[in-house]
């Protein structure tokens, strides 16, 4: 989307994964202050967002939309006004249909922000949101997640585009941030709506590596969508979760970056392990991600159930590779630099920031991959 935010990839903190509907206020401080005991926040994680449950069940008499005030007793304005002092960017959630996501005891009733776009986006910048991900419930698609993946942009793309305007309207900058699972081919439409799209359904919870498997053969075809102001999202990261292994996660959160998806930590950073925070504090990863250059990985190889190759440049002039491994376990692999285009090359591992030498024509280098701790 052509707003002039997220040049590069959106990084912050997202409850969902951790947290689903039923975040709390006291998660959401906690929340803030562990981003910045961890040191998440000065390596860059600076949006700090909202997901499902936040909101009210009934607008007020006025139309307004409003926070659940069991949940969010303060209040979402004086929320973002604190995690705004704490100097992080606040975002806010919200759905292109009649209602959000999740249940009310039993009943789909959370307010969503059809038909109120233009109040709800005043409302969202007046308590000072800087970024909005806009969920697609109960919005075109008849309610059959996970299974829906076939519904009609033509009638989706009206309410992203309707909030879209809205949020320009205001005169704030707001990311926007589209979260249109279930609709078809949005890469194709999504660029000039959104400042990012997501690409598939959910990755969890829980997370699975067959989920990380289907996310990543969904983005083989889109990478080329992807750019600055407009990515590829993978969802939320699941590294710190039960349900991947701690290679897995690594190789989650790697891929994840060079494919320049929003990196949005979605766990419990109360009491982190030691692998969580080295997966996501690795400044060489993370600088991948937010290369100023913005061009995705793309697809070059796949040795059969095996391991992928995929390769793309950077601001610097020079290429970044990524070795996939698909089996279930650590081990060396071959890596064949004609399967990037090159017959040399002096190569940098990311992970360890070790220097690995020139790499010669056709030569074939063992790589040892998920060599934690790094
Ligand atoms: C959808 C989204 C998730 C999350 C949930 C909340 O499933 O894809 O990221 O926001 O809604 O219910």
């Amino acid at each position: 989307l052509n707003n002039d935010l997220e040049r590069t990839p959106a990084m912050g903190w997202n409850p969902y994964n951790a947290f689903l509907c039923s975040t709390t206020e006291e998660q959401y401080l906690t929340a803030a202050s562990n981003l910045i005991d961890t040191g998440l926040k000065s390596l860059g994680y600076e949006y700090f967002n909202f997901d499902c449950g936040w909101q009210g069940t009934n607008r007020t008499a006025s139309g307004t939309i409003t926070w659940n005030e069991t949940r969010i007793p303060s209040g979402i304005p004086a929320l973002g006004q604190h995690v705004h002092g704490l100097g992080f960017k606040f975002g806010v959630y919200s759905d292109a249909g009649y209602y959000s996501c999740d249940f009310v005891n039993g009943q789909a009733h959370w307010i969503g922000s059809l038909g109120y776009e233009l109040s709800d986006a005043k409302t969202f910048t007046s308590w000072g949101a800087d970024y909005l991900k806009y969920d697609n419930c109960y919005s075109v698609i008849v309610f059959s997640f996970p299974s829906s993946n076939n519904a009609d942009s033509s009638k989706s793309k009206p309410h992203y585009t309707a909030m879209r305007d809205a949020l320009a309207g205001t005169g704030r900058p707001v990311a926007f941030s589209m979260c249109e699972w279930g609709v078809q081919d949005p890469a194709r439409w999504a660029p000039a709506v959104g400042n990012s799209w997501r690409i598939a359904n959910d990755i969890g919870p829980p997370p699975s590596w067959d989920n990380v498997f289907r996310i990543i053969n969904q983005v083989v075809p889109i990478t080329g969508f992807a750019g600055p102001g407009a990515w590829n999202d993978l969802d939320l990261l699941e590294v710190g979760n039960e349900g991947l292994s701690v290679a897995e996660q690594a190789s989650h959160f790697a891929f994840w970056a060079a494919a320049k998806s929003p990196l949005l930590v979605s766990t419990d950073l109360t009491s982190p392990a030691e692998s969580t925070l080295t997966i996501l504090k690795n400044t060489r990863i993370i600088a991948l991600n937010q290369d100023p250059l913005g061009t995705s990985i793309t697809f070059k190889r796949r040795y059969t159930n095996d391991y992928d190759v995929w390769a793309g440049p950077l601001a610097d002039g020079s290429t970044v590779a990524v070795l996939l491994n698909w089996q279930n376990s650590s081990r060396s692999l071959t890596f064949d630099l004609s399967d990037v285009g090159f017959e040399s090359a002096e190569a940098i591992d990311l992970w360890t920031g070790d220097n690995l030498g020139l790499i010669k024509a056709k030569q074939v280098v063992q790589l040892t991959l998920y060599s934690l701790p790094f």
